[in-house]
């Protein structure tokens, strides 16, 4: 491992056990709960939009799941704050998987966009938007 490959591993560590974002937003105004079939882990994410209905004033989840899962959506509550709903419901996975900056297999790559797909879900339902094909093959609630 090189010493990236290190910073990274240490910065998923510190996410991992001290979760930005981690709780639960009683009168959220987006909501989703996702599953990854192949573990059963599960992450619950929580939007409030600002004045205008658009821009992600605050976000939350909750879950539990593999360190990369819960590291990942931490990170990722961290990357659109401020953001419109609009922009993040199409947020390309690769600017998230730059953020983790460890390779991953394809299994771990289902764990890190757990948190991603399940935050679109919660903006497409939230905005009344069709779910974009090939979303993932989350199981939904
Ligand atoms: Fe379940 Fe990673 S092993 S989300």
């Amino acid at each position: 491992m090189n010493e990236f490959e290190q910073m990274y591993r240490e910065v998923i560590l510190d996410h991992y056990k001290n979760p930005r974002g981690h709780g639960v937003l009683e009168h959220a105004d987006a909501e989703a709960d996702g599953q990854n079939p192949l573990c059963g882990d599960e992450v619950s994410i929580y939007v409030a939009f600002g004045e205008d209905g658009e821009t992600i004033d605050e976000v939350k989840f909750s879950g539990r799941g593999c360190a990369i899962s819960q590291a990942a959506t931490s990170m990722l509550t961290e990357m659109v704050q401020g953001r419109t709903a609009t922009e993040v419901a199409s947020l390309d996975k690769e600017e998230l998987l730059e953020e983790i900056g460890i390779p991953l297999t394809p299994v771990r790559l289902k764990c890190a966009v757990l948190g991603l797909t399940t935050l679109k879900i919660a903006l497409h339902k939230a905005k009344g938007t069709p779910l974009p094909e090939g979303i993932g093959d989350l199981e939904l609630n």
